[in-house]
């Protein structure tokens, strides 16, 4: 086998360097699919994916769906609003519902941590966490390391700073995760009351000024404050936020590399954490990261299906 033995993808916590870098690896074989005439291989054909989104998506939910069609597989999109959960049916029952109709993977986003996790050891099929609360968000996480690595040669020794509400973000928890894992220096920065009290056990060096983040940074990371699940007013003002922390060419030009790249995971407000000439800029790759979403995507189905039964193959075989 490939070194990939894992049914679920649940976080990037789990994970070793060494199966990190195996999809990252795979992604770059998929990623030429997408670029054909025919974007189409057999991998996961007479497969069957469910996709199950309990909080909104645009990126995402459609980034999954366009990499299970590319492999072949059969989608099916429950909508929450519309499923029998709407009439008291558990989340628990509703799965196993699902399960009972043969499918082969679950992908699922949730309000609350840890339901990926809770659900992987009640069913059988592949269980991939499409964003648990503010765990982890491991699809997200492993394309932007992929972003990293694709335009900067290399993760390792590389200065990767976090900037925005890292207490309610999965990406930043799956970010810091990742690219800790690869040898990547992570500062994270923000207003005290959004960074978490023992971030500094993960390993991360922690700032609250936005200069101190941009200078010597190969990597700005760009979150977006999370409004829907603060449950206090953690700061006076997206105003005030946008003047502190918000990411502007004139900061750029001042304190930042010349060779910066920048990122946001989406979806972005503009003129509160990023001015529009920063994430429309010569060093933004914020697009660039969406279309590697599709490849990181392939390769992950590609894997947990394979651990899950899937014959191994040329994936690239039209
Ligand atoms: N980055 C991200 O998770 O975007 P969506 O919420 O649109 O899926």
């Amino acid at each position: 086998m490939n070194g990939w033995n894992r049914k679920d993808l649940l976080g990037l916590e789990d994970l070793s360097r060494e199966e990190i870098e195996l999809i990252l690896e795979s992604a770059t074989s998929f990623k030429e699919i997408s670029t054909r005439t025919v974007k189409k291989v057999p991998t996961l054909r007479g497969k069957t994916i469910v996709l199950f989104f309990f909080e909104p998506s645009t990126r995402t939910r459609s980034s999954f769906e366009l990499a299970a069609k590319r492999l072949s597989a059969d989608t099916l999109s429950i909508a929450t609003s519309s499923s029998s959960i709407v009439k008291g049916e558990t989340l628990k029952d509703t799965l196993k519902n699902i399960e009972a109709m043969q499918v082969d993977i679950i992908i699922i986003r949730h309000s609350s941590s840890g339901t990926a996790k809770m659900l992987s050891e009640c069913v059988a099929p592949s269980v991939i966490n499409a964003g648990d609360g503010c765990h982890e968000h491991p699809t997200q996480g492993l394309l932007d390391i992929f972003t990293i690595k694709e335009k900067k040669g290399k993760v390792e020794g590389l200065n990767v700073s976090i900037i925005g509400d890292i207490a309610h973000s999965r990406v930043a928890r799956s970010n810091i995760w990742g690219l800790k894992k690869l040898g990547a220096e992570v500062t994270v920065c923000g207003p005290r009351t959004l960074i978490p009290q023992d971030i500094e056990k993960m390993g991360v060096r922690v700032t609250t000024d936005l200069t101190q983040a941009l200078k010597g940074a190969d990597v700005l990371n760009i979150l977006r404050i999370q409004r829907e699940r603060q449950k206090a007013i953690l700061f006076p003002s997206l105003r005030e936020y946008a003047i502190c922390f918000g990411v502007t060419r004139e900061k750029l030009n001042r304190f930042a590399k010349k060779d910066i790249l920048i990122l946001h995971p989406g979806p972005m407000n503009r003129g509160v954490e990023i001015t529009p000439d920063v994430a429309d800029g010569e060093y933004s790759v914020i697009l660039e990261q969406v279309t590697n979403g599709i490849a990181v995507r392939m390769a992950v189905l590609y894997l947990v299906a394979q651990a899950g039964g899937v014959e191994e193959q040329s994936i690239l075989e039209e």
